[in-house]
């Protein structure tokens, strides 16, 4: 018995000297000291020692438990501490290398004027609405009182889809107040901002692709009046208090009667200068009060209910805000003219 614990200790301290993982460890420590282990099994032979060598064998075999469980701690700790090391080598962090800099995008001038358009409108009780740049040539063009033969309906104006020309991309905001009659309750008063497609070679101040920010107003009583004021004061708190307007007559189809509304050319206070061309005024957008037959059409009994509505451009109002001279810097996206804003 006394050479079968000699074994056992031998054996079991060079097992433990030779694992590398708490799992190998555990597994060890089953196998010696465990309930079935190899040390109990050999105190069940106790039984059958004389009186004298029992306290003899039962001292030797404590002596290998001890320093069996000596040996597990001490193994135990020593693997800690090298999965310790080996995660601080693999997970080193050197504080001294210098960051990354992420670069912060920001908005686009034109949406950054389109915001501040948005947010007076909605202080003015105006909801937005954006929708289908697809649109039926139904809406763009004969709900709105734009007849067959209109210059806008030609081949060299408009993208249609189809042959004939009953799909097509909108040419103007115009068709939102189209849908927002006939999907809203009344009284309704919305803006709608979004882009538009025409048949423009580009230049200075034309593209295929513009925007437009459409407005309408409809209730009881609605006058002119109302048209003036309202746009009166979207202009003064985009540009500023002191800015000068004026409203002059023209036609539009689905508007009767039909303005439109210049501001005074901030560059030269109105004498005339190339920004204005000459002119002392810049047109920012047409109005009208919405023609009886465009809000018949959708519904609306003209003799109780009137409104009005405007379409304006957004990227001259963008210009104009920013001071910037060519349209065309607006769409080209170059990074050293986005950054100045
Ligand atoms: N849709 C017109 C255009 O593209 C602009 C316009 C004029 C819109 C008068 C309106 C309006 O709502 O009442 O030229």
């Amino acid at each position: 018995m006394k050479e079968l614990l000699r074994e056992l200790r031998e054996k079991s301290l060079s097992a433990i000297d030779g694992t590398n993982t708490a799992e190998e460890l555990d597994a060890l420590r089953v196998q010696y000291l465990g309930k079935k282990g190899e040390l109990t099994a050999i105190l069940k032979q106790m039984g059958k020692l004389s009186a004298e060598e029992r306290p003899v064998m039962g001292q030797l075999a404590n002596d290998v438990r001890a320093a069996l469980e000596e040996k597990l701690d001490e193994r135990k700790a020593y693997l800690a501490e090298k999965a310790l090391e080996q995660r601080l080598a693999t997970e080193m962090l050197d504080v001294t290398i210098p960051g990354e800099k992420h670069k912060m995008g920001h908005r686009h001038p034109m949406y950054i004027v389109l915001d501040e358009i948005k947010s007076i409108f909605i202080g003015m009780g105006f909801d937005i609405l954006e929708d289908r740049e697809v649109e039926l040539s139904e809406y763009n063009f004969t709900k709105l009182n734009v007849e067959e033969g209109h210059p806008a309906r030609e081949w060299s104006d408009t993208f249609y889809f189809d042959d004939d020309s009953r799909i097509l991309l909108r040419t103007q905001t115009s068709p939102m107040q189209v849908h927002a009659m006939e999907s809203r309750e009344l009284p309704i008063r919305i803006i709608a901002p979004g882009r538009v497609y025409r048949k423009d070679e580009v230049d200075a101040t034309h593209s295929p692709m513009f925007h437009q920010i459409e407005g309408m107003a409809i209730d009881k009583g609605v006058t002119m009046g109302d048209l003036k004021g309202t746009l009166n004061e979207v202009v003064k708190q985009l540009y500023g208090s002191s800015t000068v307007t004026r409203f002059r007559p023209h036609h539009f189809p689905f508007t009767e009667p039909s303005c439109e509304m210049d501001v005074q050319c901030h560059k030269c206070g109105g004498k005339g200068c190339p920004t204005c061309k000459g002119e002392g005024w810049i047109e920012i957008l047409g109005a009208g009060m919405i023609h009886p037959k465009v809000l018949e059409g959708c519904g609306i009994d003209s003799t109780v209910y009137s409104g009005w509505a405007f379409g304006m451009g957004l990227e001259r109002l963008a210009l104009r805000r920013f001071n910037i001279s060519d349209l065309r810097l607006i769409f080209e996206n170059d990074i050293r003219f986005l950054e100045q804003f």
